[in-house]
């Protein structure tokens, strides 16, 4: 069964900081939002897509994604990004038992193989996400003092897009809302209930658009030959 994948867009990019809504940043001549879609329309694993922008912003992407077949609905963010995955969740038809992928927006350059890789992981183990390893020596922190280094071969950084079977999200969902607990991803929500979750390999290049320095980067991807751009 082909995957569902939702892109969250609906934050409101602060850190990166003025000039309109993060995921309608032109990038290379593309809102981050288009280019992070084009990728799962591309992706055979993946059969339908959701995008859930600022309430300001519907109507734009819809105009934006118009001409992607898979598109399935776009609707309006919440507050917190669990607030816009939720929202994401509701647009998944009755019935749906396969996998659901969720993924930032502010990620324009996931990769087809990426994609087919998590949504494979997820389907076999019931959640999956990409995980790259730290490059820098991670220390503890408190109060301004190094409380320790941490083990980086046990370290990992979280990407998107994660994937999970569709009741197994939504139970992990239901379970943190009603505890009340702020979720920073998704699989965090299916960790606490004490279930596996798989990694796949991430890609440096998949790196989340967050400070006006990683705009900087992504435009010199985008001027190098040979980069999907
Ligand atoms: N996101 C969302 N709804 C929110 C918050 C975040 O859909 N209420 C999305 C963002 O649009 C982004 C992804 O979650 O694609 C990752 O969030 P982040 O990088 O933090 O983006 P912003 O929240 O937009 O940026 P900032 O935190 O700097 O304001
Ligand atoms: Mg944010």
């Amino acid at each position: 069964m082909e995957a569902l994948a939702i892109l969250v867009a609906a934050g409101r990019g602060e850190r990166l900081g003025a000039g309109g809504p993060k995921a309608f940043r032109p990038l290379g001549g593309q809102p981050l939002l288009l280019k992070a879609a084009l990728a799962f329309e591309a992706a055979p694993s993946v059969g339908a897509l959701v995008a859930v922008v600022p309430e300001s912003e519907i109507e734009p992407a819809r105009a934006l994604l118009r001409p992607l077949r898979k598109l399935h609905a776009v609707v309006g963010g919440g507050a917190r990004r669990q607030d816009s995955v939720l929202q994401g969740m509701k647009q998944v038809p009755d019935g749906f038992e396969g996998v659901v992928l969720v993924h930032d927006a502010a990620r324009p350059f996931v990769d087809v193989p990426l994609i087919d890789a998590v949504a494979r992981a997820a389907a076999e183990s019931g959640a999956a996400l990409p995980v790259l390893g730290i490059v820098d020596t991670v220390k503890r922190i408190r109060g301004g003092r190094v409380v320790e280094t941490l083990d980086r071969s046990e370290l990992g950084a979280a990407q998107t897009p994660q994937g999970f079977r569709f009741a197994l999200l939504t139970r992990a969902y239901e379970e943190a809302f009603r505890d009340r607990v702020t979720l920073t991803d998704e699989a965090m929500a299916v960790e606490r209930l004490g279930l596996a979750v798989a990694t796949v390999e991430g890609s440096a290049l998949n790196r989340k658009i967050t400070t006006p320095e990683d705009l900087l980067w992504a435009e010199g991807v985008i001027a190098q030959a040979g980069v999907r751009a």
